[in-house]
């Protein structure tokens, strides 16, 4: 493996949409804000990043989005509130999230899609491949997804995506990938991408996760793509470019993830990311399953 890659140290986190699907939750707090369980669901996507490595963290914002800033920000108030009391447990909750990474924002200004979000990012992230993260998309941390991308961008160059296989009636909720296999098992290159296909249109039913990581050609190209779906700037339209012409910012490569992913962007799938979670959970999993044991026994 060559080392002639700089060493990917920065993440961008789109975090401007408006969370119509969460209304009236969403009309005054941030969609990023709900809780999973006892965390905002931002903060898991905050967690992965530093977990691989990426200890800067670009969010890309809009207007009314102040409580990400004041999450990720120290609490001097309810730190010595809870140091007087001698909480240790709730104190380290609260530096936990201001501790994790070192946080910058940008605003977006007009919402014209996700390529845009990328492409706002440009100026903070310069010349280095980066990642770009969704927050509607979790990934379980006992999954690691984020640094097995990095390291097959550090191996191949270029771009490097995250897929999963769905079932191929939901393929048009997603970027869809066509590829062709690797030597490596979970991974594929990326020979296009269409965004959000019907069935019958769609080359594979390989779905694009919210994990990119993306050599900076990406912001060239993201410049001269014209809106697509939804009128909005599409990054898959701009990655189809770059599998299309390796010359303009290297090959594009997909990790093929197995692991357990929740999707928060939708009601009825946070709802479950959250039962999931709190099963899984050491402290409350127990008592929480005992309940919902008889809860399912008696209300099904
Ligand atoms: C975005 C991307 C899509 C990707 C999806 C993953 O769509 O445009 O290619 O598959 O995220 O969550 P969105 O869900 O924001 O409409």
């Amino acid at each position: 493996m060559t080392q002639a890659h700089p060493r990917i140290s920065k993440a961008v986190i789109p975090a401007a949409g408006l969370g119509t699907r969460f209304l009236p939750a969403t009309k005054a707090t941030p969609k990023e804000m709900l809780p999973v369980v006892d965390k905002p669901a931002i903060q898991y996507v905050v967690e992965e990043a530093a977990a691989a490595g990426l200890s800067d963290v670009l969010m890309v914002t809009g207007r009314n989005k102040r409580p990400l800033e004041d999450h990720f920000d120290r609490n001097y108030e309810l730190e010595s509130a809870l140091t007087k009391k001698g909480d240790a447990g709730r104190l380290a909750k609260v530096q936990e999230s201001s501790d994790l990474a070192t946080m910058h924002y940008v605003r977006q200004g007009d919402p014209k899609g996700l390529g845009h979000a990328v492409l706002c990012a440009a100026p903070h992230v310069g010349e280095e491949p980066f990642a770009v993260l969704l927050g509607d998309d979790l990934i379980d941390p006992r999954d690691p997804l984020l640094s097995r991308m990095v390291e097959i961008q550090e191996q191949h160059g270029g771009s490097v995506i995250a897929l999963m296989e769905v079932d191929p009636e939901h393929i048009q909720m997603y970027g869809c990938a066509a590829a062709e296999p690797t030597a490596d098992g979970d991974v594929v290159k990326v020979t296009g991408l269409v965004e959000k296909p019907s069935p019958a249109e769609a080359p594979s039913n390989l779905a694009i996760i919210g994990r990119y990581v993306l050599d900076p050609a990406v912001f060239g190209i993201l410049r001269e793509t014209e809106p697509g779906r939804g009128g909005e700037i599409q990054l898959t339209d701009a990655l189809q470019k770059l599998a299309a012409d390796e010359k303009v910012g290297g090959p594009v490569h997909g990790v093929v993830f197995k692991g357990r992913r929740y999707d928060t962007g939708d009601r009825g799938d946070y709802l479950r990311a959250i039962v999931r979670l709190a099963c899984e959970r050491e402290d409350l999993g127990p008592d929480f399953k005992t309940w919902l044991r008889s809860y399912v026994h008696e209300e099904m």
